[in-house]
C-alpha cells in the first residue's frame, strides 16, 4: 500500500514564533522541545507520572503501566481518580469559584457566563437527579444535545457518579441513536427539546423518541428545554431537566473511581458498516487532555480559549471538556452555524470576548475564505495570540490565509494531528518552540513516540510515504473498542507487533515533521468529519431499490472530500434524477446530514475483481480525475466501466 503515496508537495515557507510570543510560552525554544523530547522518549512513564501528578488523585497510582497484556494497557494502577472532580471542584478550592468557565453564545444571541462554582453546582445537582433515577458507576448514558452549557453539565455529571457517557452529535439521525443504544446498552438518554441550527430547531428529542419507538433498555430521558419547541413526554420515562434538579441537593461528593474505570465511549466510523464504540479510561485521558492543552495551547491563566468542534465530537470532549477545565480555562462555547446571520459571527464572537486563542478545522477556514474579507475586516480580531488547525490536513493555501488574515500575522499556528482514538493531539508544533510550515503537523507530543513504517515493518526514509504509527503506549490511548476486543485488536495492533497503526499515511520529512497525507483504509474525512464508506453503503443498501452500493470520495476544494456513491439498482427500478434525490434523503435519514451522498451514480454492474470485491481504486480514480489509469486486467466485468453513468 505505501508505495502507492505519493508525496510531491514542496514548501519552503518557514515561521518561527516571535521573541513575545516564546518569551510568555511554556516551552520557549526548540532546545528546550528537543531536550524534554528526548528525556520523554526515553524515560515515557517518568514523563506521564510528572503529567498525571498535576491533577488531584484520591490515592495515588502503584505502578505508572502495565502493558505486559498488550494491546490492552493500564495506566495509573492502584490511583484513584474523578474527573469531575479535577474539572470543577479542584478550582474552586483553590479559590477559582468566580472564574467565568464558560462564556456561552446562543445562535439567536441570548448569552450565559456560568463560573467554575456555577458549574460545580448545576454539576452536582444534575448527578444527584441522575443517582435519583438509578443511575450509577458504570452504567451507560447516552448524551444527545445541542452546543450548551449543559451538554458539559452532563458529561460532567455522569463522570462524577462513574457513569459511561456516550455522546451522539446532534447532527446525527435517529437510526444512529438506535444502533448506538444497542450497543452501549445505554439506560439513560440526555437530551434537549431542540437545539438552533441556522436559524430553525433541530428537533433533538423527536430524533430520541424514533430511536425509542421500536423498544430499548432506556429507562430514563431527560429532556432539557431550550427551544421550547412542541415535544411529546412518555410518562414515567421522560422528563424535564428543571424538573429534576427542583429541589435536588447540590452537594454530591466524588468519589474516586480506578484510574482504569471508563470515562466514555465514543462511537466512530471505521471500515465496516458498525461504528466503533471508542472507549477511554479516566486517569490516563484526564492526564493526556491536561498536559496537551497545557503545552500545546500554551494555557496562560488569562487566556480566552475558543474550540469551535461540537461536544459530539472528540475535539469537544478533549479541548472543550477535560482538557480546558481540567487546567481552570476560561472558554468560549458557541451554540450554532459560524454562517448565522451570516460570516461574520466567529469574528464578532472573537472581538466581543476577546478571545485569546481560537482553535477550528480546515473546511471551515476554506469556507470563511470563500465567502470573502468584508466579514473580517470589519472586527478586530487583536486579541487573538494563537491559532489552531484541527480534523484534516491544513492546505498550505488555507494554512496562509489563516495566519495572515485572522492571525494578522502574528500569531503561530497549531496544526493538530490526532483521532478519536489516540484521545488527544499527537503530533502538532509546541507554538512557542517549534518554526511551521504550511501543511505539516510538525513533529509528535512529548512521550509519544511517532514513526513512518513501509509494509515490511522498516521505518521509511526521508519523504518516504508510508503508514503513521506510535511505537509505544500512551495514557489517553483508546483501551478497547466496546465489547469488541478482537476488532481492537485487530484494527490497530494486527499489522507489526505492539505497535499502534493509525490509518493514515505520512512522510516524514529531512527536519523531523510528520506530513499527514490521509486516511489510508475505507474512512472518509468530509468537513473534517470521519465518515465510513460501508456505513453509507449498508444506508444505501437498506433502501427498496437499491441492489448494491460502493462509496468513495472525490476531493472537494471546500469540505476536503466529497461523497460519491454508485449504485446499482434491483430489477423493476428505474434510475433517475428523482430516485438520486430519494437515495441522498435515505442516506440523511439513516446516518445524518453530514453522511449525505454528493452525487449518485448508477451503474448496471460494478467493477470487481474475479474474487468478488468491488474495486475502489478504479471508481476513486473515475471520481477524481475522470478516467481510468493503472491496470484493469483483473476486472471480471469490463462492460461495468462503460457502463457507468452520472444520473444526477
Ligand atoms: C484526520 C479528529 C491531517 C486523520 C481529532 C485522522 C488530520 C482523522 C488532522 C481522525 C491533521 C485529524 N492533519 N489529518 N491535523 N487531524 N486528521 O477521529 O485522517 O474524527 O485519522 O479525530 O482525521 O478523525 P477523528
Amino acid at each position: 500500500m505505501s508505495q502507492n503515496i505519493q508525496t510531491l508537495q514542496k514548501e519552503d515557507r518557514v515561521f518561527h514564533p516571535s521573541p513575545e510570543f516564546s518569551a510568555r510560552a511554556h516551552v520557549k525554544s526548540m532546545e528546550e522541545y528537543e531536550e524534554l523530547y528526548k528525556r520523554s522518549i526515553e524515560d515515557p512513564e517518568a514523563w506521564w507520572s510528572s503529567q498525571a501528578s498535576k491533577l488531584v488523585w484520591q490515592r495515588p497510582w502503584d505502578t505508572v503501566l502495565d502493558w505486559s497484556n498488550a494491546p490492552f494497557a493500564q495506566w495509573f494502577l492502584g490511583g484513584k481518580i474523578n474527573a469531575s472532580e479535577n474539572c470543577l471542584d479542584r478550582h474552586v478550592r483553590e479559590g477559582h469559584g468566580d472564574r467565568v468557565a464558560i462564556h456561552w453564545v446562543g445562535e439567536p444571541g441570548d448569552t450565559r457566563s456560568l463560573t467554575y462554582a456555577d458549574l460545580l453546582r448545576e454539576t452536582s445537582r444534575f448527578a444527584n437527579a441522575l443517582k435519583a433515577r438509578g443511575i450509577k458507576a458504570g452504567d451507560r448514558v447516552l448524551i444527545y444535545m445541542p452546543m450548551v452549557p449543559e451538554a458539559a453539565i452532563a458529561m460532567l455529571a455522569c463522570a462524577r457518579i462513574g457513569a459511561i457517557h456516550s455522546v451522539v452529535f446532534g447532527g446525527f439521525s435517529a437510526s444512529s441513536i438506535k444502533d448506538r443504544l444497542e450497543d452501549s446498552e445505554a439506560t439513560a438518554i440526555i437530551t434537549a427539546d431542540g437545539g438552533w441550527r441556522r436559524g430553525s430547531v433541530v428537533p433533538l428529542k423527536a430524533n430520541v423518541d424514533e430511536a425509542l419507538a421500536a423498544g430499548c433498555s432506556v429507562d430514563t430521558v431527560f429532556v432539557l428545554n431550550r427551544c421550547g419547541n412542541e415535544v411529546t413526554m412518555v410518562e414515567g420515562r421522560d422528563l424535564w431537566w428543571s424538573d429534576a434538579i427542583d429541589g435536588v441537593s447540590d452537594d454530591c461528593p466524588a468519589e474516586g473511581f480506578d484510574s482504569e474505570h471508563p470515562l466514555f465511549i465514543l462511537y466512530t466510523s471505521g471500515s465496516t458498516g458498525k461504528p466503533k464504540g471508542v472507549l477511554h479510561a479516566t486517569g490516563g485521558f484526564l492526564t493526556g487532555a491536561y498536559s496537551t492543552f497545557y503545552y500545546i495551547f500554551d494555557h496562560q491563566p488569562d487566556d480566552i480559549f475558543w474550540c469551535t468542534a461540537d461536544v459530539g465530537w472528540v475535539t469537544g470532549h478533549s479541548y472543550i471538556v477535560y482538557g480546558p477545565m481540567s487546567c481552570g480555562a476560561t472558554q468560549i462555547m458557541y451554540e450554532g452555524a459560524p454562517n448565522t446571520p451570516d460570516w461574520g459571527r466567529f469574528w464578532e464572537i472573537i472581538e466581543e470576548y476577546k478571545v485569546t486563542v481560537f482553535y477550528t478545522a480546515p473546511t471551515a477556514i476554506r469556507a470563511f475564505i470563500k465567502a470573502g474579507d468584508s466579514f473580517i475586516d470589519q472586527h478586530d480580531l487583536s486579541s487573538l495570540r494563537l491559532l489552531g488547525s484541527v480534523g484534516e490536513p491544513i492546505n498550505p493555501e488555507a494554512w496562509m490565509w489563516y495566519r495572515e488574515k485572522i492571525g494578522g500575522g502574528r500569531c503561530p499556528i497549531v496544526d493538530t494531528w490526532w483521532q478519536t482514538e489516540t484521545g488527544t493531539i499527537m503530533i502538532s508544533p509546541i507554538p512557542g518552540a517549534t518554526p511551521t510550515i504550511p501543511g505539516t503537523a510538525t513533529r509528535p507530543f512529548f512521550g509519544i513516540d511517532a514513526a513512518v513504517l513501509s509494509a515490511d515493518g522498516n521505518e521509511c526514509g526521508p519523504n518516504e510515504g508510508g503508514m503513521l504509527v506510535i511505537r509505544k503506549p500512551w495514557p489517553s490511548m483508546l483501551r478497547t473498542i466496546y465489547k469488541d476486543p478482537e476488532r481492537f485488536k485487530k484494527t490497530y495492533w494486527g499489522e507489526y507487533e505492539g505497535i499502534y497503526v493509525a490509518g493514515d499515511g505520512s512522510r516524514v520529512d529531512p527536519s523531523g515533521n510528520f506530513w499527514i497525507v490521509g486516511r489510508l483504509d475505507d474512512v472518509l474525512n468530509v468537513s473534517g468529519h470521519r465518515l465510513g464508506t460501508a456505513e453509507i453503503e449498508s444506508a444505501l443498501v437498506s433502501h427498496s431499490a437499491v441492489a448494491e452500493a460502493a462509496v468513495v470520495g472525490r476531493p472537494d476544494d471546500l469540505k476536503g472530500q466529497a461523497v460519491v456513491a454508485f449504485v446499482t439498482l434491483k430489477a423493476g427500478y428505474q434510475h433517475g434524477p428523482e430516485l438520486a434525490k430519494e437515495l441522498k434523503i435515505h442516506v440523511g435519514h439513516e446516518i445524518g446530514a453530514i453522511a449525505r451522498p454528493d452525487d449518485i451514480r448508477f451503474s448496471q454492474l460494478l467493477p470487481k475483481t474475479r474474487s468478488g470485491k468491488i474495486m475502489r481504486r478504479l471508481l476513486k480514480e473515475i471520481v477524481s480525475k475522470g478516467e481510468v489509469h493503472g491496470d484493469t486486467s483483473t476486472l471480471e466485468d469490463f462492460t461495468a466501466l462503460a457502463a457507468l453513468q452520472k444520473e444526477d
